[in-house]
């Protein structure tokens, strides 16, 4: 069995947290933004996945890579697939990843499977491309996961052609939901997607065990439905504003968040209360304390250390190469006596995520700090990958000068 996931804007950090969680033996990547997972598609937690943005299972594989071919096997499979829904007008959508056919060929070849779906006697709505690919916005407005829904996406793989069908795309409502809704936001402490809190979460998490990966957002939670346990806990050291161990909670973690500041505390648990009511999670308590990454004895025992920590002063431009240093150096000696405070509190074997600053010097290349260096020395292995380069594990927008570089580390 096998799930077909197309990528988000970085598709490194959306391959690695893939590989993270399944293994690199059960990952192939096809293209750039195209993998194919070796797991049962109801056992895939797309919805922890921050950086998949479409769930598609595999219709087939034709052995051309000509887009007029590939569009008259469609238009003669079309009425007999149709056939086999139910009735009811069909939504039909379509997509081409590696073909870069032009937009009229692709609507002219929308409009002969829609034709030929129509000579069925059914109605068909075409939904129309702005663009070579649907996105997760037009395949919801459109319903085109509903089960009148036929979202057809044509990957080229080589010689090849794979044909898939969209099953599931990342919830953009409930995204925003999180990441606006919530009560105590803080733009000073910065702002982490919620998408990007799932990855940093999923690269410390590692695999799951079997049958545990299923998240709670696939199911709405009531009674009936009670959120289950991981039986894992996550340790947030710099939780902010919260928004880690949300996306923690979420996913069936207990959680534990600490910050240097009061405030932050007070906003954290603001914005768990609220996400505990919004969700009906039912938690009686979380664990939150004041206290100073570099020098705590947290209390509680963690399975897993997913954070964001300090990210050094925020920059809306490239500041001088002086006041650039300090700052490095700054975050460098914060973030260093982090690492060596927590090495002797967790189990050997703990995986952690830590999202570090890296600064963005030139488009695409980045002053990192130079613990990055001497992690061995500090107690910990830089986990790697097969599929992805460390160099690519830093999530940052174009324009942007404080990037944050995720390192992937365990305890010695
Ligand atoms: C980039 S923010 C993290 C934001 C967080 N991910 C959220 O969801 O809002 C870094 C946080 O680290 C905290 N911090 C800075 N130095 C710290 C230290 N030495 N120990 C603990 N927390 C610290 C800051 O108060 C801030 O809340």
């Amino acid at each position: 069995m096998q799930s077909l996931l197309i990528l988000g804007r970085q598709p490194a950090l959306g391959i690695a947290e893939l590989e993270s969680l399944y293994g690199s033996d059960k990952v192939q990547v096809v293209s750039e933004k195209v993998v194919i997972v070796d797991e049962d598609p109801c056992l895939l937690a797309f919805d922890r996945l921050g950086g998949s943005v479409k769930f598609c299972k595999i219709l087939t594989t034709v052995n051309t890579n000509r887009w007029h071919e590939v569009a008259d096997f469609v238009i003669k499979a079309a009425p007999r697939q149709s056939a086999d829904m139910p009735e009811g007008k069909m939504l039909l959508g379509l997509s081409e990843i590696g073909f870069n056919v032009p937009l009229k060929q692709l609507e002219a070849s929308g409009l002969s499977i829609k034709k030929a779906v129509r000579s069925t006697g059914r109605s068909v709505r075409l939904v129309p491309n702005k663009t070579g690919e649907l996105n997760a916005a037009q395949i919801i407005h459109n319903k085109l996961t509903s089960e009148n829904g036929w979202d057809l996406v044509m990957i080229k793989d080589g010689p090849k052609t794979i044909i898939a069908q969209t099953v599931k795309v990342q919830d953009i409502e409930s995204y925003t939901k999180r990441d606006h809704d919530r009560p105590m936001r803080d733009s000073r402490v910065g702002m982490l997607p919620p998408k990007l809190a799932q990855i940093i979460i999923n690269l410390a998490a590692g695999k799951l065990p079997e049958g545990k990966l299923k998240s709670i957002c696939d199911t709405p939670l009531d009674q009936e439905h009670p959120r289950p346990s991981l039986g894992q806990s996550v340790l947030d050291p710099f939780c902010g504003t919260g928004v880690l161990l949300q996306e923690a909670l979420l996913m069936g973690y207990d959680v534990c968040g600490s910050d240097v500041e009061e405030r932050m505390i007070e906003y954290s648990s603001k914005n768990l209360d609220w996400l505990n009511n919004i969700y009906n999670l039912g938690l009686e308590k979380y664990k939150l304390e004041i206290g100073d990454a570099t020098s705590l004895q947290w209390t509680n025992d963690a399975d897993i250390v997913a954070c964001e920590t300090y990210l050094g002063r925020p920059f809306s431009s490239l500041p001088d190469a002086n006041t650039l240093k300090q700052n490095i150096a700054t975050c460098n000696v914060i973030i260093s006596k982090f690492l060596k405070n927590i090495a002797p509190q967790i189990k050997s074997g703990t995986r952690l995520c830590v999202a570090v600053p890296a600064w963005q010097t030139r488009p695409n290349q980045f002053s990192e700090l130079p613990l990055i260096d001497s992690l061995s020395d500090m107690g910990y292995n830089s986990l790697r990958f097969e599929h992805v380069k460390d160099s690519d594990l830093i999530y940052y927008r174009k324009d942007q000068i404080v990037a944050r570089r995720l390192l992937i580390i365990s305890k010695q």
